[in-house]
């Protein structure tokens, strides 16, 4: 309130006994708290006009723009869709080679392959795909291929699934061995990588590795795996999935006793089939589901 300034009053006077005069100022709003406060009305007026606003007894006012939020969410789905449609028409007509070049597309195929895999492969293979040695299911993360690790491979393995036949050897679970040789052969499993505690069952089982018991013929001479190991200097049959015993990497666990519990009992992994021809019953994946879920897998590190 100015000071110096004639006070300005409403007219409006009370006289108190005492002779003291009541009045009451006129103190009118400031100019730009008026101004706003009118442009506000407006603003709601020009808005009940335009846009849906108030409720009538069977539903609401429209406005004249017609907006609805649901109206545009709809559009702006459309929109995404349409965008999305463009990138699996490309997906669906490019090569996964080809795709792995635009890294646009790339990005789009990973994506969608990740949500694909969250889906469907995460209750065996985790979610990152880092695998669990409880039921063997493999981890898709490292270099270590059962089946190959190219973007091929890992097509064939989703689409027509894979299944490891690791057969039993010890004579009480069908095998042909007794007791004191799958120790042996455990011990010579173990020395594959560096960890065999008696050198006389490792040459024992070094033995019936190449010779009675063949496992050579799947896992290769030197334990590589069927995938790089080679038998009696041949190369084997990559689908056989025979892992490798050299390494540190396990499927069922490297400790003695679950080595000698895979060579007694054997073990029979199985990936299932996803394509969509294939005759497992329940779900399938169609070829963009595929070929985007394997763009994924061959992301995860261990591509090649
Ligand atoms: C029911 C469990 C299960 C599900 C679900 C499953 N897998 Fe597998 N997967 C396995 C097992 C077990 C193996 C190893 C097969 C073997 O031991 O021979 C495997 C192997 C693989 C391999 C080969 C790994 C290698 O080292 O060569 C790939 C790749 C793979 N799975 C990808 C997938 C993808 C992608 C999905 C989802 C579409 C999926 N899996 C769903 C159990 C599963
Ligand atoms: C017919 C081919 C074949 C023969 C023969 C064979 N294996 Fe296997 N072996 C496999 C396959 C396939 C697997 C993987 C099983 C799975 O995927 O569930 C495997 C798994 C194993 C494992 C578990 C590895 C891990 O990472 O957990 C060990 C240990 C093993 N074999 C040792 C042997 C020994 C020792 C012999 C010989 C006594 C032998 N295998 C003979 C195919 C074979």
């Amino acid at each position: 309130m100015a000071d110096n300034k004639e006070i300005e009053t409403t007219g409006h006077k009370w006289d108190d006994e005492e002779g003291y005069p009541l009045t009451e100022y006129n103190n009118p709003l400031p100019k730009w708290w008026l101004y706003s406060y009118y442009a506000t009305i407006i603003f709601a007026v020009v808005y009940w006009v335009l846009y849906p606003a108030w409720p009538t007894p069977n539903g609401f006012t429209k406005g004249i723009l017609g907006w609805t939020q649901y109206g545009q969410l709809k559009e702006e789905m459309e929109e995404g869709q349409k965008a999305r449609k463009v990138f699996e028409e490309k997906l669906s007509s490019l090569t996964s080679q080809e795709i792995s070049q635009d890294s646009q597309l790339l990005q789009f195929a990973i994506s969608g392959g990740k949500t694909i895999f969250g889906d469907n492969c995460a209750p065996c293979h985790g979610n990152s795909g880092i695998g669990s040695k409880v039921g063997g299911f493999p981890t898709l993360v490292d270099d270590d291929w059962l089946f190959g690790g190219t973007l091929e491979n890992i097509t064939t393995t989703i689409k027509y699934g894979r299944k490891g036949q690791m057969p039993a050897h010890l004579e009480a679970n069908g095998g042909s061995f007794s007791q004191a040789q799958v120790s042996d052969l455990t011990q010579y499993a173990l020395s594959l990588s560096g960890r065999a505690s008696d050198n006389a069952a490792v040459t024992r089982g070094d033995e019936l590795y190449h010779g009675e018991a063949s496992c050579n013929s799947c896992h290769g001479d030197h334990g590589k795996g069927s995938l790089i190991g080679k038998a009696d200097g041949e190369p084997i049959d990559n689908s056989i999935g025979a892992p490798n015993l050299s390494d540190a990497i396990w499927l069922y666990g490297s400790d003695p006793a679950t080595v000698e519990a895979s060579i007694a009992k054997g073990r029979t992994g199985e990936m299932p089939s996803w394509a969509e021809d294939s005759d497992r019953a329940g779900r399938k994946l169609n070829d963009l589901a595929i070929k985007q879920v394997s763009i994924y897998v061959h992301s995860l590190g261990g591509g090649q």
